[in-house]
């Protein structure tokens, strides 16, 4: 089930940001999936480092871009970056414990993914924008 489609509105413009924000949606969409296969397996486990590590791998790129640009607005966006990352590696943890995670929390992170592309990161789009308009 896909709980994360993507569309336009999510367009950064920026290639290299929207072919990661693509992956992170699959990765969310993929853990999704994997659900069928029972909460606490091995397929959620997988799902679930995939999309670690892919949201490693973007906050790091957006941030250096960011950096590049002097985005005012970097520590901000750094905390929300930190706050997503710290809930999903929570819920690695709870999976190693043997705490199995739902859908709910799921669906919870896909909003909080979706939410974070359309409000702040569209902040340094037209931040930078606007830069080149100068
Ligand atoms: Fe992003
Ligand atoms: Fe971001």
């Amino acid at each position: 089930m896909a709980i994360a489609i993507w569309s336009s509105r999510f367009e950064t413009g920026i290639s290299i940001i929207d072919t990661q924000h693509k992956a992170l949606f699959a990765a969310v969409n993929k853990l999704a999936d994997s659900f069928k296969a029972g909460t606490s397996g091995n397929q959620v486990k997988e799902s679930l480092a995939f999309l670690v590590k892919h949201a490693a791998e973007h906050f790091s790129t957006e941030e250096k871009y960011m950096q590049e640009m002097n985005y005012p607005k970097l520590t901000s966006h750094m905390a929300e970056h930190a706050q997503m990352f710290r809930m999903a590696q929570e819920l690695q943890t709870n999976l190693a414990e043997g705490k199995p995670i739902t859908m709910e929390v799921t669906i919870f992170l896909a909003d909080y993914l979706q939410n974070h592309i359309n409000q702040v990161d569209m902040g340094y789009v037209d931040f930078v924008k606007e830069k080149n308009r100068k």
